[in-house]
């Protein structure tokens, strides 16, 4: 089988953690594996019954209940985040964080809101998860082995990730997106503390590239941004807010920022650093609320097709997954339809 890496072509917030548990239900993913930089990430999901599962930590594969969930040792963990999720979601048996991982402690967080800089230019988390790494880098941080309350999750994540790549599916779900990678984003210093590309989520978990068997691109339907930096066709606040597609960070309640369409041009780059073997659109409600909550493929609206063709013709990629609306299944797999 291999591994399939879930990543984000522009800004983040488009759905990874939902698509990659998606994704892990669907092939029964023997593991789902969070790659990434750290808390700085928020990962959401509702249920019909109105539950809102909601994680900064732990990849969101646990919605399968039978693949078992790790982090990667390029994850900075905190430990208070950390214990949080996995009491609140009950995953104390089958959650493994490699021994390796950098931790954040509350210095960390405390240094980030402290620093002008990262709060007022960069518009950072302010999560820890960029100080962790510093330290990490310097040598001087604690890493999971070294933490009492991490120990007993303590394993080699990186032999769970390969070993299980070697005889069924892994999905690596990783957190930002690749416009807010560290040395690849043209944006410095609006980004984050390293970079959040397929190569380098393979790299945060460990992962041989030979096991690595596709990647699935999320491109969100109407791209957003939190925080600094330039969004080319950015949508005026009062404009995002009349259109109702108005959204609030998972870490830090902001506003996202909007654009009015995908840059192509930017999307093609993100094609070209990924490599993508397939692209699931996310938020295609945002763009044409007539498809809303969609979920199967005679619902979806030709103003809906009509961008999936394009984004199709932009990238010679095909797009196979659609996400239609705020629910777990609010998703229609459209591997095989033909396009109206
Ligand atoms: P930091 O990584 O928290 O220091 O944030 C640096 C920049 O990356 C800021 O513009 C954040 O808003 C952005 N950022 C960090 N993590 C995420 C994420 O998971 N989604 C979206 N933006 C993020
Ligand atoms: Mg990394």
């Amino acid at each position: 089988m291999g591994a399939v890496i879930v990543i984000d072509s522009f800004w983040g917030d488009s759905g990874k953690g939902k698509i990659a548990a998606w994704m892990s239900k669907r092939d029964n993913a023997l593991v789902c594996a969070r790659a990434g930089i750290g808390t700085n990430a928020g990962h959401s999901i509702y249920m019909s019954d109105g539950e809102l599962i909601k994680t900064r930590q732990l990849p969101l594969g646990f919605m399968n209940p039978d693949t078992q969930i790790v982090i990667g040792s390029g994850v900075a963990v905190d430990p208070e985040v950390f214990a949080d999720e996995v009491e609140r979601y009950g995953l104390a048996d089958r959650v493994k964080v490699d021994y390796r991982c950098p931790v954040i402690l509350p210095e960390h967080r405390e240094r980030e809101t402290a620093n002008a800089h990262l709060s007022e230019t960069v518009g950072s988390t302010k999560s820890g998860s960029g100080a962790a790494r510093v330290d990490f880098i310097l040598r001087k941080n604690k890493q999971a082995r070294d933490i009492d309350s991490l120990k007993p999750y303590a394993d080699d994540v990186a032999k769970i990730v390969n070993e299980a790549a070697a005889e069924g599916l892994v999905i690596v779900e990783c957190s930002q997106g690749t416009y807010l990678s560290l040395a690849l984003s043209p944006d410095y210093p609006f980004v984050t503390s390293d970079n959040c590309t397929a190569a380098a989520a393979a790299d945060d978990v460990g992962l041989n590239w030979q096991l690595i068997d596709g990647c699935c691109l999320i491109v969100k339907a109407v791209p957003s941004r939190v925080g600094e930096g330039p969004l080319p066709g950015e949508l005026d606040p009062e404009e995002i807010k009349k259109r109702g597609i108005d959204e609030y960070g998972v870490v830090t309640g902001r506003l996202r920022r909007k654009a009015e369409s995908i840059p192509y041009d930017m999307l093609r780059y993100a094609c070209m650093l990924n490599g993508p073997t397939e692209i699931a659109v996310t938020f295609m409600d945002h763009y044409d609320p007539e498809c809303a909550n969609a979920v199967t493929p005679d619902q979806i609206t030709q103003k809906a097709w009509d961008l999936i063709k394009t984004i199709e013709k932009e990238t010679g990629v095909p797009v196979t997954i659609v996400e239609t609306g705020k629910l777990f299944d609010h998703i229609v797999d459209i591997k095989d339809v033909p396009r109206p």
